[in-house]
């Protein structure tokens, strides 16, 4: 892990944070104060005041103006999803999507203050191990502000769709033939070799412009928070920079509670559930990972402190879901009109378990943040509607019952009756 992103004395992950704040707010404005600038910015036409991430640069690292690199990103919807909230079994249920960004997920929020950050510093390199969505987001960003960009993805472990936009926007691309966790490990060794700027969620930059979702989200619900807020975990970096904004509200008298943050992996992805549940959080038991939802399949998650803190903190939980249990979520999801891929749909899923159990309550407010945009793994969908997605795997059986949720393309004669047929049909 390079250094220059580790406490010498603790070797624990940097953090960035405003000595400042304490007399009397960032720049001594009060939170009513940057709640109405931060709205005002909405109407203006200055390219930094329609980013989403930059509107909020009171509480972000300043960088200068002219350095930052913006494909306005941010700005992203909430959503309500009753027919979800029905099948979770509560009352009110909200998406924050993400995958609204520019390059179709989260990442961009902290791509552009770590790659601005890149920039000013005067590199003209940066790079990511990614299992697609960080190295599409980076390629961009790159590209926009004028950088080489260089990305270590899994090979044949990342969707089609993520890997051709890093083509696109112009990275050098190497696909390894190990998992996300061993490009990682490559990675590391090459910035250390090479005046490379790493860009993974390790760098504390990302996790700043990644908090302004968090403020976002406040900002539409008229800064009265939800009592629970589910996020999906892989790297462990976004459930730790919500957590961290919300802190950052509270401690600027923002908020005067913290929602319940709650991290859902994938069954096969699951190293901070179990950390916390089989030694209560002590040390890291990393997992050799395994899912569909490839976004999300890293078994050595570098933030996994960051995020302990932030489930203890807010007295949040952690669960984990099965691929089918992932497969359906998704699929529900898209019936709402809305759609993400499946990595976000894990939080869908978990609500479910966490109703279940009764840590959520039906009557209390839930927001679950969807991180990827559905058009992001095309290949899962399509599988799953054609009934594909678990030909040959053990868990075929189980599967049959999916039938309610899938809606394959129907093949027909090029007749007027044959449709008319098939609408009647329907219908009924
Ligand atoms: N959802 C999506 C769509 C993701 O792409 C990722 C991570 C996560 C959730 C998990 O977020 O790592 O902060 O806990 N994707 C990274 C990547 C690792 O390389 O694109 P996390």
């Amino acid at each position: 892990m390079p250094d220059r992103f580790r406490c010498e004395h603790c070797r624990d992950l940097l953090e960035i944070i405003y000595p400042g704040w304490d007399d009397g707010g960032p720049g001594g404005l009060s939170a009513s104060s940057l709640k109405k600038l931060w709205g005002d910015r909405r109407s203006s036409l200055d390219p930094v005041d329609q980013s989403g991430v930059w509107r909020f640069r009171e509480i972000l690292p300043g960088i200068p103006q002219a350095q930052i690199i913006t494909i306005k990103e941010g700005n992203t919807p909430v959503y309500e999803l009753p027919h979800c909230a029905h099948s979770a079994g509560v009352a009110q249920l909200f998406a924050k999507h993400q995958g609204m960004n520019p390059t179709g997920s989260f990442k961009d929020t902290g791509m552009t203050v770590a790659a601005s950050f890149a920039r000013q510093a005067g590199y003209r390199w940066v790079a990511c191990a990614s299992t697609g969505n960080t190295s599409a987001s980076m390629a961009a960003y790159a590209a926009r502000g004028g950088l080489h960009s260089l990305v270590l993805i899994p090979d044949g472990k990342i969707s089609w769709s993520k890997l051709s936009q890093s083509l696109d926007y112009g990275a050098i691309t190497c696909q390894l033939k190990t998992d996300f966790d061993g490009c990682v490990r490559v990675l590391n060794e090459v910035v250390e070799r090479m005046p490379v700027y790493l860009l993974n969620s390790v760098n504390p930059y990302r996790v700043e412009g990644q908090k302004t979702a968090a403020f976002e989200l406040l900002e539409q619900f008229d800064w009265q928070p939800p009592d629970h807020i589910i996020v999906p975990g892989g790297n462990l970096a976004n459930s730790s920079a919500i957590g961290k904004a919300l802190r950052e509200m509270k401690q600027l008298g923002f908020i005067s509670r913290l929602p319940k943050i709650s991290v859902i992996q994938a069954e096969g992805a699951n190293p901070l559930v179990r950390t916390i549940r089989e030694n209560g959080g002590e040390k890291l038991i990393p997992v050799h990972a395994e899912t569909m939802a490839t976004a999300i399949r890293i078994g050595n998650p570098a933030s996994w402190k960051k995020a302990l803190r932030v489930i203890t903190e807010s007295e949040g939980t952690v669960e984990q879901v099965s691929e089918i249990e992932i497969a359906i979520a998704k699929a529900e999801i898209g019936a709402e009109g809305i759609g993400c891929e499946p990595a976000s749909a894990v939080t869908l899923a978990g609500l479910k378990k966490l109703v279940k159990s009764g840590f959520v309550k039906s009557d209390e407010s839930v927001v679950l943040v969807l991180t990827g945009h559905l058009l992001k793994d095309s290949e899962f969908t399509l599988k799953f509607h054609r009934g594909d997605l678990f030909t040959d795997s053990s868990q075929e059986p189980e599967y049959q019952g999916l039938k309610a949720n899938q809606r394959a393309p129907l093949i027909l004669e090029p007749s007027v009756d044959a449709v008319v047929n098939l609408l009647k049909s329907s219908e009924n």
